[in-house]
């Protein structure tokens, strides 16, 4: 039987503090970047904000920069640490913050929005499954997901390849580095569908700017059944 969370917390993320980002631009040039900070530019004045893994912050603080009153939650103290003090020294509002594993927390007060910056890729896909079924949960029906990530692997098999190449390497770091699990590229788009999600906005981002279209940034809504 399939028991939620089924992997043990992740580890080490605290040592890749000080270059996650260098790591993060060398791999895509600025796609991972422009694809949280197309997130963190749809958030308003006065909207409440859950940020899930926001590792070093850049997006979350210009969401508090923005006006929007944010609680992040990150399993790494040195990352949570960063991304606080950055919302700090960059934003207009101080953000509440929990340390500690996204996927057992049962309590939180329903959001406007929650964002959720390349945190799937940590998770196998059975387990990503689990965590978008969380994220849906943690919004308020009128509420959205927004969601940065590598985009749904190409139909074309070779296309598919490389891609699947481009997203393993790093990711076999990560599976020895911080327990990441091991898994293929996700289909977050069949996923927001099995949760009950749409996709009412997307923007795709070049590889080195140049590059194929690998990742994606998602504002996802809860399908309306009424
Ligand atoms: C792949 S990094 C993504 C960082 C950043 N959001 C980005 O856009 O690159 C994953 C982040 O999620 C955090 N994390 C991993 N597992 C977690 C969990 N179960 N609960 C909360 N945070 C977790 C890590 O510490 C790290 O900061």
């Amino acid at each position: 039987m399939f028991t939620y969370p089924s992997s043990p917390p992740t580890r080490n993320y605290d040592s890749l503090v000080g270059i996650y980002d260098l790591l993060a631009t060398c791999w895509s040039g600025v796609a991972i970047e422009m694809a949280r900070m197309w997130c963190a530019e749809r958030v308003s004045a006065g909207e409440r904000v859950m940020v899930v893994g926001p590792g070093t912050g850049a997006d979350a603080a210009c969401m508090t920069h923005r006006g929007a009153h944010l609680l992040l939650i990150d399993h790494s103290r040195k990352m949570l640490e960063v991304s606080v003090g950055r919302c700090r020294s960059e934003g207009k509002t101080v953000p509440q913050q929990i340390h500690g594993d996204f996927r057992i927390q049962t309590a939180l007060e329903p959001q406007d929005s929650v964002v959720a910056p390349f945190f799937l890729n940590v998770f196998s896909a059975t387990e990503a499954l689990q965590v978008m079924k969380q994220l849906h949960d943690s919004i308020h029906p009128g509420g959205r997901i927004l969601i940065s990530d590598f985009s749904v692997p190409p139909r074309n098999l070779f296309s598919r390849l490389l891609m699947e190449i481009w997203h393993g390497i790093p990711m076999a770091f990560f599976v020895l580095w911080t327990g990441n699990a091991f898994h293929g590229v996700h289909d977050i788009h069949s996923m927001a569908s099995k949760t009950g999600l749409e996709v009412t906005d997307r923007k795709r981002f070049r590889i080195l700017k140049w590059g194929p279209c690998w990742i994606e940034a998602l504002e996802l809504r809860k399908i309306n059944t009424t």
